[in-house]
Parts: C-alpha cells; sequence; structure tokens
C-alpha cells in the first residue's frame, strides 16, 4: 500500500465522473490511498474503490485536509477560493491539482497538458510548484491538436473560432438542449408527419416556439437548439469574452513563453448545440511558407493521440466531428490547407472531448506523474 493519500474532491460533477472513469479504467487507485471529500454530504457512503466501501470526509474541514498529501478538486473556482488560500496559510505543502480556473495565472501554478508541456511540468516539480491546474478545454484541445506547430516554432499568431459543447458549461445545459430539442419536436411533429404542411408553415411553427415565452431557457437565457450564442462567460476587457481571453495568457503559460517571446491568439468563442467535444477553426499565421506535408508531419508526430483526418468530404464528415470523436482520447485534426489569402496562412479543424483531454485527463496524468515521482 501507497502513502499516497490522495483527497478528491468534486469527483461527481462532469469532469469529476469522467476523472473517475478512467481512473478506474487505468487502475490508478492502485497506486494510492484516496480519500473522497464532499461540500455537502459528510458522512454519507461514497464510491466503492477497488471492492472498498469509502465514507464522504467534510470538503471544508482544514484538519481533515492538513492530513492529505495531494487534493484532486473538480469542485470549481469557489471552493478554491475558499479552501487553497487558508490551507497554504495553515502551513499545508501537498500537492493541489485542480481543474478550476481560479489559480491558473499565479505564477505559483503550472497549467498541465503533459504530452505538450512534460518539460515544463518536470522543471516546475523540480523548483517546487505545489499548484498543478489544468488548463482551459479550449486551450487544452487546441494545443493537443496543434501543439506540434507551436512547439516547432512555426506559428506567428493563431486564431480559433470555436463551436464549444453544451456539456462546457456544466450537465444543467445538457439538460436544457434535450429539452429545447424535445420542445421543438413536439411543436412541429404533427405537421412533419403531414405530406401536405409546407415548408414554410413548418419554418413558421418552429420560429415561434422558439421565440415563445414558454420555451425552456432558464440556464441559457436564449434558445440553444436551433441557435447558436456567439458569447461565452463573462466581458473581460471591451469586446472580449473571458473565454476568449483564456486563449493568448493560457497557451503562453502552458508553453512556457515569456512576455517577449508570447504568441498572439485571439478568436471569436461561440456555444452550439453539440453535445460533447469541443472543435475549432483555427487560422494560423505562419512564421514562413511551410509545405503542407512538413505540417501534417509536425501535428502528426507531437504525440500519440493525434489523429491526422485527410482534407476531403468523406474523411470529415465521418471522422472530425464531436460525435465522432466524443468518449475517445483521439484528438482529431483535418481539414488542414493553405488559405488563399497567402501560403503562410493556414487552417486547421480540430475536435477534441474536452471532458477528457480538456479536464480530466491532464488532472489524472499529472497525479500519476506525482506518485510516480515518489
Ligand atoms: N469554459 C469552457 C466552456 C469549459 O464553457 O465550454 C471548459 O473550460
Amino acid at each position: 500500500m501507497s502513502e499516497k493519500l490522495v483527497g478528491f474532491v468534486g469527483y461527481r460533477g462532469m469532469v469529476g465522473s469522467v476523472l473517475m472513469d478512467r481512473m478506474q479504467q487505468e487502475s490508478d487507485f492502485a497506486g494510492i490511498d484516496p480519500v473522497f471529500l464532499s461540500t455537502s454530504q459528510a458522512g454519507a457512503v461514497g464510491p466503492v474503490i477497488e471492492g472498498q466501501e469509502t465514507v464522504l470526509a467534510d470538503a471544508y474541514d482544514l484538519d481533515q485536509l492538513q492530513r492529505l498529501d495531494t487534493i484532486v478538486t473538480c469542485q470549481g473556482s469557489d471552493y478554491t477560493q475558499r479552501v487553497h488560500d487558508s490551507l497554504r496559510q495553515g502551513g499545508w505543502n501537498g500537492y493541489w491539482i485542480d481543474a478550476a480556473s481560479e489559480l491558473r495565472m499565479q505564477d505559483s501554478s503550472i497549467l498541465l497538458l503533459d504530452p505538450i508541456n512534460r518539460s515544463q511540468i518536470d522543471q516546475a516539480l523540480d523548483s517546487g510548484i505545489k499548484d498543478l491546474i489544468g488548463a482551459n478545454c479550449t486551450v487544452s484541445t487546441m494545443l493537443m491538436g496543434l501543439g506540434g506547430l507551436f512547439k516547432n516554432d512555426v506559428v506567428e499568431w493563431a486564431q480559433p473560432d470555436t463551436y464549444q459543447a453544451v456539456s462546457g458549461a456544466g450537465a444543467v445545459y445538457v439538460k436544457e438542449l434535450l429539452q429545447q430539442m424535445q420542445t421543438l419536436g413536439q411543436a412541429t411533429t404533427e405537421m412533419l408527419d403531414d405530406p401536405a404542411a409546407s415548408l414554410a408553415d413548418i419554418d413558421k411553427k418552429a420560429s415561434q416556439t422558439l421565440t415563445s415565452s414558454d420555451f425552456p431557457i432558464n440556464n441559457f437565457g436564449y434558445p440553444i437548439a436551433g441557435n447558436i450564442l456567439p458569447w461565452i462567460d463573462s466581458e473581460v476587457t471591451a469586446g472580449q469574452s473571458r473565454e476568449e481571453w483564456k486563449a493568448e495568457v493560457e497557451t503562453n503559460k502552458l508553453l512556457g513563453l515569456s512576455a517577449l517571446q508570447a504568441i498572439a491568439v485571439d478568436g471569436t468563442c461561440v456555444r452550439v448545440g453539440s453535445l460533447r467535444s469541443h472543435a475549432q477553426a483555427v487560422t494560423i499565421k505562419l512564421k514562413q511558407d511551410i509545405p503542407l506535408e512538413q505540417i501534417e508531419q509536425m501535428i502528426s508526430s507531437a504525440h500519440e493521440w493525434v489523429k491526422f483526418v485527410p482534407n476531403n468530404r468523406e474523411a470529415t464528415l465521418s471522422q472530425l466531428t464531436p460525435v465522432a470523436v466524443s468518449g475517445t482520447l483521439d484528438i482529431a485534426v483535418g481539414r488542414v490547407r493553405k488559405l488563399s489569402l497567402g501560403p503562410e496562412y493556414l487552417t486547421a479543424f480540430v475536435v477534441g472531448d474536452q471532458l477528457l483531454w480538456g479536464a480530466a485527463e491532464p488532472l489524472r496524468r499529472a497525479l500519476k506523474i506525482i506518485v510516480e515521482r515518489g
């Protein structure tokens, strides 16, 4: 039995449950002594791990937390705000592995995406960094897809325009999309079954349903079924959303680039009605004209999870979509071609499961790295 006492907070949410599944699949619990903590149900029965029943501890009990070697939290930034600093001020020197954004841009933290920045992670651990934070899911999936170009230092700037799945916003948003789809379906079923109904009438009925005051929009505030929402999260600076702001700052921090080396990364982040897996169309200005075969080689050889999709209709529609990628560790990269803007202008389309590589997987792997370091 290892001496690694590892606390898990927020293990039942969307990211947390994907993390639990992956840890079970990879037998990661064999290398640690897990403790499950809850912000609301201390004392209740926790998950069964390797045949052992567990009881939930209180996630706000600082004395309890002080005993842990490592804390892995998928609970969100409010929990991090409430607990992290008090714990550190109380002398706790364990590893804090966090999916939330709260600590991402602190100098005392490192961002996790080891297939892309393992050397930065190792350096940070060697230098005593103990706050290990998962990056934003669109940034992580973009870098998992195109990290080979960044690492070969051929990117002058990048413009990711995103198509983000509703599960990125949380479980209630998934339910609301499905409720909206159901409402639209119910409103039009009769007309769809009636061969005499005109398309104009069906369209009118669907449009009326989308804008009716009964349409279920409690969480989104707007229809997402039959619609797109080109704003995610709060406003940071004039006209730029927080999701858009994260692209540049987190990409550069994750790659370990200084202010002088920083690469401009900015685009428009859009919520769409896909269920799971974030997609993005990334326009890249290359530092010089590089042949497409070399580009493909750089992208594909970055790590084993890149799935390079040939730029044709059949391969694209069958392999380069959220439906094709969801639930897998594949990062699909396709539609790679030079734009008519000039030979240095490249476009690529990246699709990755934002709950796996975008959130749970880098955390799971960070825990493993720490356990293996001893
Ligand atoms: N902010 C992301 C989204 C979630 O809303 O899709 C993962 O960082």
